[in-house]
């Protein structure tokens, strides 16, 4: 009797192993367990057992249809739940689709940037935004107290060095990585530094208080300014996929000399004069200049042997160049009705 319990407990746990349909499952669960199956005939059977059979046999055939209810009970779930989509894919539904954002179209220009100015053998380095006041002005040959200083408002932080000056600030331009690079590096040196940098401006269509330029810088033995220009020309033409037009005026900045001021032929009107160049047709790129030897000096190079030029572009303004934006505040807007046109 025994024997036969375990054959039909095998049989049944075999054929449940090898059903996916519920209605058949139902019909195997009525085999066994059901009011006429062949367990429960066993155990109507018990009264007419001996009392030790009884005992031994009713334990062992409850045992297992206890078994086999849990067995059918989790097969049913499964069978059930995967009809209504439990682990069940079916692979013939569409697909939802996700949604991707992109690359923001100032670090799309500052991207090919870096990569124009890398094929050209230039490093790419970082610097820091919270910057000492000697890297941001006097190591670029701004003393305290000049009035040179007035030509950056500047974001002072709050903390006061042991003599209680206010000594750090949130870098007003890219160039104290100039000093910081050559000191690093020491010449000859190739690099180009993107970064935010910060002013203490009223902000409107053409000023905001974060912004971004990359600067650059090659010092070597002979270099000119005619390796600024040639070099300057072949990235702008890069960036705007067409031959561009450059203008090179005097400009005054601390730090070079003699100091440029690069203008580009207007994009939109093509020099033809329009509101967007202010009907010159020209629009102010970036500013640029022979590195001043008293900022050579301040970065450990000897300015007896070598000579560089160094360069500030507005990434901010080539990339509303670019893509003909009128509205600086629109970069950092996070308006997404902008954003996603670029
Ligand atoms: N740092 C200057 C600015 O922010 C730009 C500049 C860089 C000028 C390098 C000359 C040389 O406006």
């Amino acid at each position: 009797m025994q024997d036969k319990l375990e054959k039909i407990k095998k049989e049944a746990l075999d054929k449940l192993a090898d059903i996916k349909k519920l209605n058949l499952l139902e019909a195997l669960e009525k085999e066994y367990l059901g009011r006429k199956g062949q367990l429960t005939a066993i155990l109507r059977n018990l009264s007419s057992m001996s009392d030790e059979d009884k005992k031994k046999i009713g334990k062992l055939s409850n045992e297992i249809k206890v078994e086999l209810s849990e067995k059918f009970k989790e097969a049913k779930d499964i069978i059930i739940g995967s009809a209504r989509g439990g682990n069940y894919v079916d692979v013939s539904i569409p697909g939802q689709k996700i949604k991707q954002g992109h690359i923001h179209p100032i670090t799309q220009v500052m991207g090919d940037l870096e990569k124009l100015f890398s094929s050209m053998g230039f490093m790419v380095l970082d610097g820091p935004e919270l910057e000492s006041d000697h890297y941001n002005f006097t190591a670029l040959n701004i003393p305290a107290d000049h009035p040179a200083r007035d030509m950056q408002d500047t974001f002072y932080i709050d903390t006061k060095n042991k003599n209680n000056e206010h000594d750090m600030v949130m870098r007003t331009h890219t160039s104290p990585v100039q000093v910081r690079a050559m000191q690093k590096y020491g010449a000859p040196i190739k690099c180009v530094v993107p970064g935010r940098v910060f002013r203490n401006e009223a902000t409107d269509a053409t000023h905001d208080t974060t912004f971004y330029q990359i600067e650059g810088l090659m010092v070597g033995e002979g270099i000119s300014l005619a390796n600024l220009k040639a070099v300057l020309q072949d990235v702008l033409n890069g960036i705007f996929q067409e031959e561009v037009g450059m203008r090179i005026r005097p400009g005054y900045f601390p730090f070079v000399e003699p100091g440029l001021e690069i203008d580009i032929a207007c994009t939109i009107c093509k020099g033809a004069k329009c509101p967007a160049c202010k009907h010159t047709g020209w629009l102010e790129m970036l500013g640029s200049g022979m590195i001043h030897p008293e900022v050579l000096k301040y970065g450990g190079v000897d300015p007896e042997k070598y000579s560089g030029f160094a360069f500030g572009i507005g990434v901010t303004r080539l990339a509303m160049m670019k893509y003909k934006i009128d509205d600086i505040r629109l970069f950092n807007s996070g308006d997404l009705r902008f954003m996603e046109q670029f």
